[in-house]
């Protein structure tokens, strides 16, 4: 079997974190979100894997993953020349695909599920696709299946009126006998090629869908909020480690991932689940609460951080209270001592004083 990883769009929720790279590449406990991906589909033996580049900054994506090697993977980069919809991202695999059977993977979605099962189970079964299902309470977000008696009836994209609550994840098994399906699909309402209707076709056809339903965590990162959330999930599942430097009277309480060369300097106090990456400074005047991931060198003299995201080479120094933030490499908060701000920032930037 083989993987493929979709890495394109313009995330324009995420605005304008997704100015200067894809959304996928922004970091969850400090590793970009479609790494997860990867290391999902690794876990099931694939080792082939295509990464479908398009967009803003896409060659950052072969820049962090290279040719896989480092990732214990084969990677192949295929560009989509204009985001037209999941379907029409996965037709570009045709040739990479060859006969095989094969496992796509929105690069926006976490999930915790270990999915080595489903993907054996796929490869011996005769069903020509098979697709995680996960209740939501917003089933109009989603591409949505409508479930009867342990079998699919239906699938429909993003339905007013959904049938049930049952969203389609972006983890989908498939045969060749897709491409064929999306060769012949229409564009939706949205202008996209939409996978939700070549499953549907298929099924219309006669074919055998299987489906399961999961039940552990699973979100696909559409908005900030969406990354806060995901982001502390991820920490509280990890395991702490220690490899920084610690001066006295530091305070660290629960589940702690400090990389190498971070100093952490007397009356810092750090409340897990943290992690913070590597050759950073945390300052005596900082306090970094529960939820919070801060990413390679950054330094963070003085602030009160909880539940959210700083990324790297940050330098925070001031006195306030941040809160499901997400701050952006290379980003400055200081404070003077003067009466006046200063800003520099982004197009689509917010800030709430
Ligand atoms: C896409 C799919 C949708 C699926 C969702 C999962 O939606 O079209 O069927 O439920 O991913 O992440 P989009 O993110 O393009 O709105």
């Amino acid at each position: 079997m083989k993987g493929i990883i979709l890495h394109g769009g313009h995330g324009t929720r995420l605005r304008p974190l997704t100015h200067t790279g894809p959304k996928q590449l922004l970091p969850i406990a400090n590793k970009p979100m479609s790494q997860y991906c990867l290391e999902s589909i690794k876990s099931t033996g694939i080792k082939d894997i295509a990464i479908i580049i398009g967009g803003i900054g896409s060659n950052k994506v072969k820049e962090y993953y290279e040719d896989g090697k480092e990732f214990g993977v084969n990677i192949t980069y295929i560009e989509q020349e204009s985001p037209n919809g999941i379907a029409q991202a996965i037709r570009l695999c045709k040739d990479f695909i060859g006969n095989e059977k094969f496992l796509v993977f929105l690069g926006d979605n976490i999930i915790q599920k270990d999915i080595v099962e489903f993907k054996k189970e796929f490869e011996t079964d005769d069903a020509s696709a098979s697709i995680l299902l996960c209740e939501v309470d917003n089933p109009s977000r989603f591409g949505i299946a409508d479930v009867q008696d342990g079998k699919i009836k239906k699938i429909m994209e993003k339905p007013k009126d959904p049938p049930t609550n049952l969203a389609v994840t972006g983890i989908y098994f498939l045969t060749r006998e897709i491409f064929d399906i999306i060769d012949r699909l229409k564009p939706s309402w949205r202008n996209e090629y939409e996978i939700t209707d070549a499953l549907q076709i298929l099924l219309e056809s006669g074919k055998k869908i299987t489906y399961y339903t999961i039940t552990d965590y699973w979100k696909d990162t559409g908005t900030p909020e969406d990354i806060i959330h995901a982001n502390q999930i991820i920490l509280t599942g990890m395991k702490p480690y220690f490899h920084g430097i610690k001066e006295d009277r530091v305070s660290i309480e629960g589940n702690v991932m400090i990389g190498e060369n971070t100093i952490i300097r007397s009356g810092a106090k750090i409340i897990g689940p943290v992690i913070i990456g590597k050759n950073c400074e945390i300052g005596s005047g900082a306090h970094i609460g529960a939820n919070t991931s801060v990413g390679d060198n950054s330094i963070l003299i003085r602030c009160n951080i909880e539940d959210s995201i700083v990324m790297s080479g940050c330098v925070i120094d001031c006195k306030i209270n941040i809160r499901n933030s997400i701050i952006s490499n290379n980003s400055e908060i200081i404070e003077k001592n003067e009466n006046k701000k200063i800003f520099l920032i982004g197009e689509g930037s917010k800030i709430s004083l």
